[in-house]
């Protein structure tokens, strides 16, 4: 094997260079190679000063997530990160791309960083379901002080160089990481620079040691939105630890609660839907050679609610875009709305105050469907009826660039009858976005029986350029979410004549983990396009029906499954709610029965599973993994139960399958009948993860 740690010197300055694709992770073999390189550094009299740097993309990303779980391989991360910290001679850890987890907790253990400008450094392990578990915990608050600490490890998210610099995490931003190392470790010898380590050095913890509130401010502002989570809590406790006790008692803490989340349920989902979202990127039996297509520029077709988060996805990726309305009227009203979701943004801090004007010069505003010629992907997102997007597929096939690819953002209709009004439809596909688009990660990439394979690719691979979770899907009604989502709404709405009530269905979910439920979904979407649509169609569904009938359209309406205060979104629940589903009970001459949290669960999120093995079946989705990941982003399921059909396997299918049955007979609703998929795995004694 080659090596994946090498060592060069020039004059004084020896540099230790890591080369492990494709992150550089810390696997055993590279923990080894800096051990041994180290050594040999240290023991060289001509070498006064290292510097440790990557080869590739990025600096050090992490631990490796591979080995989680498998037998320990030397050498520990105590001696290894003691060679480092330990070293008599000074060592510079010089970054380019990420320092992420362990591969920060290394640079920690130097005695100086210095990054490249758009380097990213940050202890991302609770997304993971961990805490760092390399000393970052007692490392980083006396590196740039709790505040930021609690804000990076029980937040997660990293940081740039710029404000790395600012906080004293790096002690320059270089040209380039290689280079720009060496020549700070020369500035470290020639202007004999203090060399000291970070566990000696509590200077950043005095102000929270005389006024504990500077912590317990941070944690509580980071942890708001960790409902559910283990990890969040357990690293703010180990940052806790770096507060309270001696640097080595402080490690020990470290150690031990990492030791328990690594062997937590969570965590374990957690790092099953990391390798998932990774496992939905890749694009299998496609013709070898296949490569997406250039995609220089983008054009959206309606600046709707859609139309205009797409545009700001674009934009919000640095990517520009050109954004088409059929009126000046319809454009002028789309940027403006998307003027303002930025301004709101920037107003909260939650981007930089030039971001709105940046982005909007991003936008290339323009009316007439001719403005799509020199786009590589156009994405159209006007109405949703198939006579408006045929005819706006005839004119994109007149009017847009040979090998353009050409997506729909349609929620339901039939991409290849889409694609039939063009001379081109091995260009066609769809690109399902989900509403906030310009928030939500997920992108179903619809693919129809005649979609070629680069075009595809071309999808996907935009998706992820602008941080996009792509999904590829078959073509079917709703394709994976929509038509997953369906059923339990089914389930809903008949629990409701039942006897259950909005918030006690609900509030099942929530418990659950979802971040809300059937009834406060349809009070924030607006319950009077349901209702129309199904007056349009000759449907009924007596007890929404009422509700619309008695003006409540939900949150817009102020009132509707819940009623709300004037300006609050909070759901109320209403006893006039109560009311009239008593009424329109009575009236339909059905009792309500006392319905149980459990059946509640189980006839929907059962219900859930069982679509997801008929959509496997069908192979509308390739893998249970993908359709764990449209449930991640398009629904917000709990990362810590890994997804529907990952939650279905710990749960035990035979238990799913059999209380299905018992929910079928009970209610007398066939579309609770186990899939035969799932029929199939209980006998062969089979879980959803050995379709993989
Ligand atoms: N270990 C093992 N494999 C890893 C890895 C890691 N830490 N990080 C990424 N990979 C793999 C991915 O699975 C993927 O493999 P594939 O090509 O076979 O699918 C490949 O590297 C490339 O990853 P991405 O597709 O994600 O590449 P991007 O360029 O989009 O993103 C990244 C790069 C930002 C580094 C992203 O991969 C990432 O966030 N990685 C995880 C970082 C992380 O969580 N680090 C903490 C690990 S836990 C830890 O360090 C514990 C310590 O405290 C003891
Ligand atoms: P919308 O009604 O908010 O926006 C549609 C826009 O398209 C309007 O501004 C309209 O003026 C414009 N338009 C119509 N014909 C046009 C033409 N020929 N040229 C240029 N612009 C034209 O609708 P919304 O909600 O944005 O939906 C758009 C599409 O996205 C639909 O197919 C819908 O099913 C799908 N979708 C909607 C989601 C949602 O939650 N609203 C979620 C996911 C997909």
């Amino acid at each position: 094997m080659a090596e994946v740690v090498k060592l060069e010197r020039h004059d004084v300055v020896a540099t230790i260079t890591v080369d492990y694709p494709p992150v550089n992770a810390l696997s055993a073999a590279v923990r080894g190679g800096i051990l041994r390189c180290m050594n040999v550094a240290i023991a060289d009299p001509e070498v006064k000063a290292i510097v440790l740097t990557c080869a590739g993309r990025t600096f050090i990303a992490g631990a490796d997530i591979t080995e989680f779980g498998k037998p320990p391989q030397p050498p520990t991360w105590d001696e290894f990160m003691a060679v480092i910290e330990d070293s008599p001679k000074p060592v510079v850890a010089a970054i380019h791309g990420n320092a992420l987890g362990g591969g920060l907790e290394v640079a920690l253990a130097c005695h100086f960083r210095v990054a490249t400008k758009n380097a990213k450094l940050g202890l991302p392990e609770v997304k993971l379901g961990l805490l760092p578990g390399g000393g970052g915990t007692q490392r980083l608050p006396r590196a740039v002080g709790p505040e930021l600490a609690v804000k990076m490890i029980v937040g997660g998210d990293p940081i740039t160089a710029r404000d790395a610099l600012k906080s004293g995490l790096i002690a320059d931003i270089v040209e380039s990481a290689p280079a720009g190392g060496q020549v700070f470790a020369r500035k470290v010898l020639t202007e004999r620079l203090p060399v000291g380590k970070l566990r000696d050095d509590d200077s950043k913890l005095a102000a929270v040691k005389a006024d504990r509130s500077i912590f317990t401010n941070a944690v509580a502002s980071m942890t708001r939105r960790a409902r559910g989570l283990e990890a969040p809590f357990a690293a703010a406790e180990a940052v806790g630890a770096a507060i309270d006790l001696p640097f080595e008692d402080g490690l020990k803490k470290e150690l031990e609660g990492f030791n328990k989340l690594l062997g937590s349920d969570q965590s374990r989902a957690q790092r099953y839907a990391f390798f998932a979202e990774r496992a939905a990127n890749k694009l299998e039996g496609l013709p070898e050679g296949t490569g997406p297509r250039q995609i220089e520029r983008v054009a959206v077709v309606g600046a709707g609610t859609m139309g205009g988060g797409i545009a700001m996805s674009f934009a919000n990726a640095g990517v520009p875009v050109t954004l088409i309305e059929s009126t000046e009227e319809q454009l002028k009203r789309g940027l403006s709305t998307i003027r303002r979701t930025w301004e709101t943004s920037a107003a909260r801090g939650s981007i930089p105050a030039d971001a709105p004007a940046k982005r909007m010069a991003l936008i290339n505003a323009a009316v007439g469907l001719s403005n799509v010629k020199d786009a590589d992907l156009v994405i159209e997102a006007v109405f949703e009826t198939m006579a408006v997007k045929k005819e706006v597929f005839a004119q994109l096939d007149k009017c847009a660039k040979k090998g353009a690819v050409l997506a729909s953002n349609t929620s339901y209709l039939d991409i290849d009858e889409i694609a039939s009004v063009t001379n081109r439809p091995q260009d066609v596909l769809g690109m399902h976005f989900f509403s906030p688009a310009n928030v939500m990660k997920l992108c179903e990439i619809v693919r129809g029986p005649r979609t070629a394979p680069d075009a595809m690719m071309t999808a996907v691979s935009i998706a992820r350029q602008i941080g996009k979770a792509p999904v590829v899907v078959g073509l079917c009604h709703g394709f994976v979410a929509n038509r997953m989502y369906d059923p339990a709404f089914k389930q809903a709405d008949g629990l409701l004549f039942e006897g259950a009530l909005p918030d006690q269905i609900d509030a099942v979910l929530t418990k659950f983990g979802m971040p809300m439920g059937p009834f406060v979904m349809g009070d924030m979407a607006g319950l009077d396009i349901g209702w129309l649509s199904r007056k349009d169609r000759g449907v009924k569904s007596e007890i929404s029906d009422a509700l619309c009938e008695a003006g409540r359209f939900g949150l817009k309406a102020g009132k509707g499954w819940y009623k709300y205060e004037a300006g609050s979104r909070a759901p109320i629940p209403d006893p006039d709610v109560e009311r009239l589903i008593d009424e329109t009970l009575a009236r339909l001459s059905r009792k309500r029965r006392a319905i149980s949290d459990e059946e509640i669960l189980e006839r929907m999120l059962y219900s859930i599973v069982n679509e997801g093995a008929r959509i496997l079946e069908e192979g509308i989705a390739a893998r249970p993994s993908d359709i764990d990941v449209v449930w991640l982003y398009g629904f917000g399921w709990p990362v810590y139960r890994g997804g529907p059909m990952y939650w279905a396997d710990q749960v035990g299918l035979k238990h799913i399958a059999d209380r299905l049955v018992f929910h079928a007979k009970q209610t007398n609703d066939p579309s609770l009948e186990p899939a035969s998929l799932l029929k199939r795995l209980v006998v062969e004694g089979k879980l959803f993860a050995s379709l993989a």
